[in-house]
């Protein structure tokens, strides 16, 4: 247990293993009761239990809210990225046929939220093209924390999904008559031969070709569970990577009403004057996880004070019986490795110090925030104008999503990508992909140095002019610049190589 916790807190904060990214959805048992166990559980419940958070680092709030960035600097700021050398390749090379003939059907259960999902589905078709098989459209697990029951085509458009692997991948909505016993009741009620149960972590294509081929051969279906990570990102051949990347970038597509919410929020945010009266049309995305099981999880100080620790410790031990490795650090220790989540005052901070003047369209993705607007009330007087999905739309807008977590994602999605800057508070699934997706597309993300950052805000004696000089420079490097993949990480993170050619 001991080394699968080190992942699990690896998996949130250290950009250097994204091979780890989400691992712990699968390994931990809060998040992945057996897959087919009953999902009910009891949480802490969220009553009020911390003092309203006050402000951590009131010298540079000071020193920000009088700051006034020159026009130079935000200027560039707010430009696009130049042109650099690489732009997204669909390389006739690598165009596939169907298989002549079917070797039978793969079938995957996805567990995770929506964009730990959206990789399986990628990963998903890869294996069934390696098998020559016929995939099923993805069954989407409901995950405990989250508790979104809705199907890939509620999310997905799944005829685009399919019509456009056409010439790739067989993809059907449902298995044929003979197979339908097939389902996720029947995986849940009993061993049952066509299971794949044990599929190592980022499994080689031998790996599919020696374990599941056979099943398929002798029952003509195989259901592979649990499927998140399953594939490696390392020895594949090139034009199953190139597949891989077109689902991702050019095969998953949001349902209609989605884009069409996801647009309407993204015209508001460019089109409505600012305060001056003149629009600036621009707008940065902030990705702000900040739940209160990933404040537990951390084991950082929030300075909520002494009700909010007893609270976050006793939400470990009723969900990780209290085994979360990182309590093992003082708070201090964790800020200075740069592994703990920035708060929401903190990245007001950075903002500010990047040069993101007062007057700036910042739109909030984010789920919940654990504190709610007491937590967020200093970033939001840092940048008054602030919105999110309820400041911009009305609950009829709203109904069709309100309430579901995959689909309120897919909405923060879209409007992420259509961004002029994206940058996100903590590393994570949503944070990965976004990343990856604008990297495909040439487009602005900044990448918080958290551990210089923990340094910074560990340092009183730092004022505002040394703190902001010390985050420009640092940050020179992380703002969009093209990431070579290396070894070990994932396509969908860092497309270049594997989905981008040079120019
Ligand atoms: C899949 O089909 C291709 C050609 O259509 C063939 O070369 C390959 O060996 C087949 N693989 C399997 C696992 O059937
Ligand atoms: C933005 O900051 C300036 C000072 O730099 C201040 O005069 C102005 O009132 C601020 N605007 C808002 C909306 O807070
Ligand atoms: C804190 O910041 C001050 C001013 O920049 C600097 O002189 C000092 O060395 C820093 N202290 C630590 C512990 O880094």
């Amino acid at each position: 247990m001991k080394v699968l916790l080190s992942q699990h807190h690896r998996s949130y904060y250290s950009q250097k293993s994204p091979a780890f990214l989400g691992l712990f959805l699968l390994l931990l048992p809060v998040f992945s009761p057996d897959l087919f166990s009953p999902l009910g559980r009891t949480y802490p419940s969220l009553f009020s239990e911390w003092n309203a958070p006050k402000p951590k680092h009131l010298r540079l709030l000071q020193g920000a809210l009088q700051w006034k960035t020159p026009f130079r600097q935000q200027l560039e700021l707010w430009s696009p990225l130049p042109h650099q050398g690489w732009k997204p390749c669909a390389d006739p090379k690598y165009t596939f046929s169907l298989p002549e003939k079917s070797q039978g059907y793969i079938q995957v259960f996805l567990d995770g939220g929506l964009n730990q999902q959206r990789m399986g589905v990628c990963d998903a078709v890869a294996v069934a093209k390696i098998l020559n098989a016929t995939l099923v459209v993805p069954h989407l697990e409901v995950n405990p924390v989250w508790q979104d029951s809705s199907s890939f085509a509620e999310i997905f458009d799944v005829d685009h999904f399919i019509n456009s692997l056409r010439n790739e991948v067989s993809i059907i909505k449902e298995l044929p008559a003979e197979y339908s016993w097939s389902t996720r009741e029947y995986y849940g009620t009993g061993i049952r031969e066509t299971r794949i149960k044990t599929a190592p972590v980022h499994a080689s294509v031998d790996w599919y070709l020696e374990n599941v081929l056979p099943m398929l051969q002798r029952y003509g279906i195989a259901a592979i569970a649990p499927f998140s990570h399953r594939l490696a990102f390392d020895n594949l051949p090139k034009s199953i990577q190139r597949l891989r990347c077109k689902v991702n970038f050019e095969s998953l597509v949001f349902v209609p009403y989605i884009r069409a919410l996801g647009g309407t929020l993204v015209r508001r945010l460019r089109h409505s004057g600012d305060i001056s009266g003149r629009s600036t049309g621009k707008y940065v995305v902030l990705h702000l996880r900040f739940d209160k099981d990933m404040a537990a999880h951390s084991a950082c100080d929030f300075g909520g004070g002494r009700a909010e620790k007893l609270a976050l410790a006793k939400y470990r031990q009723v969900i990780w019986q209290g085994r979360v490795m990182k309590t093992q650090f003082t708070d201090e220790e964790l800020r200075y490795q740069g592994r703990c989540p920035l708060t929401p005052e903190e990245i007001g901070l950075l903002l500010a110090a990047l040069g993101f003047s007062n007057n700036t369209r910042l739109y909030l993705a984010s789920h919940k925030v654990y504190g709610g607007e007491a937590r967020i009330s200093t970033l939001r007087k840092l940048f008054p104008r602030m919105e999110d999905k309820r400041s911009l739309t009305t609950a009829e807008e709203r109904a069709n999503v309100e309430g579901k977590s995959s689909l309120l994602a897919a909405v923060d999605y879209l409007v992420s990508m259509e961004s002029d800057i994206f940058i996100s508070a903590s590393p994570g699934n949503m944070h990965n992909a976004i990343l990856g997706h604008r990297a495909y597309r040439n487009l602005n993300t900044i990448r918080p140095h958290l551990a210089l950052l923990g340094q910074l805000f560990l340092n009183k004696s730092m004022d505002w002019p040394e703190f902001q000089s010390a985050i420009v420079a640092a940050h020179k490097n992380r703002q969009g610049q093209t990431r070579v993949r290396k070894e070990k990480q994932s396509i969908y993170t860092y497309p270049v190589p594997d989905c981008m050619c040079r120019t």
